[in-house]
């Protein structure tokens, strides 16, 4: 049994959380952990032709029949993501009306944006006031967790360069940042992110201050994520270098190595990036976002495919269940090994 400020807040039994992977759906394996005793996340699904309230709407009433476990949604709150607004009003809406929701529903994520957007929404503030949900946002960078701070974030997703999607331009890895706001924020709770896979790496996370890790790579192989074969059969074979950082419709994303990656070559400043951002036309967006859909179909050449360097040790598709159980055992095994070095 390990117990964090994080396994706490959320009443988890393992501090291990699946990360949301939009837009594709992340239904199945969002119960699948949450029922394994982790908090299963529900991806913001913006494919082309959905609407993201309809999707979140109907993923909470899958996951309440299903499991009276907590989990999580995430909403990309960048200005360049449709249905951005609708989200930050209605969801919170659709989820006071529902008490078996308010209560499962605790973890609101929001990333790829501003983290001011979604406590903006008075209709959030009332859900936050009358409920258990906490705020959290992903910050890939120190000067990003400060803005989370005057959000009034109830914790930060600490993102580091080599973890799969989307990225921020300065490149900082996973350990480096943590240890950066274990100095800048100490008391603020911390998920690690990004890099994630094994036992040994969740013990590293909880000793550099995280209450918690977030997966996506090491979930995407597994038996319930809802990624096809194709995607799937690309990581246990895969390498920390098979991936890289290109550019995406939010910004800098780590990618799987192929035609569509290659053809999107990554931003190396906050300015390059910025002037990409307000580049974009909405047709070009449809087309990125089209390149989403294929690889939803099996396209994984020609698709923008997202993966973390975690993947170099990944060697198995599992269930989800047995991925849990086999990191927390190792997890325990390695911090007694740690323990016995105290002479
Ligand atoms: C397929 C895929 C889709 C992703 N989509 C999102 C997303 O919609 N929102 C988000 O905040 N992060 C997204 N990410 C980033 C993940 O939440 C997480 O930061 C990343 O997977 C961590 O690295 P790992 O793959 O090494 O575990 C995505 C990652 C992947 C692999």
């Amino acid at each position: 049994m390990i117990e964090t400020d994080i396994t706490k807040m959320f009443g988890l039994k393992y501090p291990i959380f699946s990360a949301p992977m939009g837009p594709f759906f992340t239904r199945d394996l969002a119960l699948a952990v949450s029922e394994a005793g982790g908090l299963g996340v529900l991806s913001n699904v913006n494919i082309v032709g959905t609407d993201p309230v309809k999707e979140h709407k109907a993923s909470m009433e899958y996951m309440i029949e299903h499991t009276d476990k907590p989990f999580g949604l995430n909403i990309l709150t960048s200005r360049n993501n449709p249905g951005v607004r609708q989200m930050v009003r209605n969801l919170p809406k659709i989820v006071m009306g529902n008490v078996r929701m308010r209560d499962q529903c605790k973890y609101w994520l929001t990333s790829a944006g501003s983290s001011k957007f979604l406590p903006q929404s008075k209709y959030f503030q009332e859900l936050r006031e009358n409920s258990e949900v906490k705020h959290f946002h992903v910050a890939p960078a120190v000067w990003l967790a400060k803005k989370c701070l005057d959000s009034n974030v109830d914790g930060i997703v600490v993102t580091g360069t080599e973890g799969g999607g989307h990225q921020s331009f300065e490149r900082v890895t996973t350990l480096v940042l943590l240890q950066q706001m274990m100095k800048a924020f100490p008391d603020l709770p911390k998920i690690a992110c990004g890099g994630f896979a094994t036992g040994e790496s969740l013990v590293a996370a909880l000793s550099l201050g995280a209450g918690a890790i977030a997966m996506g790579s090491r979930f995407i192989a597994s038996k319930q994520s809802e990624f096809h074969e194709n995607y799937k059969g690309l990581i246990p074979p895969g390498k920390p270098q098979d991936t890289g950082l290109f550019t995406g419709s939010f910004g800098p994303i780590r990618l799987y190595r192929n035609e569509y990656a290659e053809s999107h070559p990554a931003p190396s400043t906050k300015e390059e990036m910025l002037a990409y951002e307000q580049s974009i036309t909405p047709e070009q967006q449809v087309k990125d976002l089209g390149s989403y859909d294929r690889v939803y179909d099996g396209d994984v050449k020609t698709g923008a495919v997202l993966l973390g360097q975690s993947i170099g040790v990944i060697d198995s598709i599992e269930d989800a269940n047995d991925i849990i159980e086999g990191i927390m055992k190792q997890a325990e095994v390695v911090i007694r090994r740690n323990a016995a070095m105290l002479k």
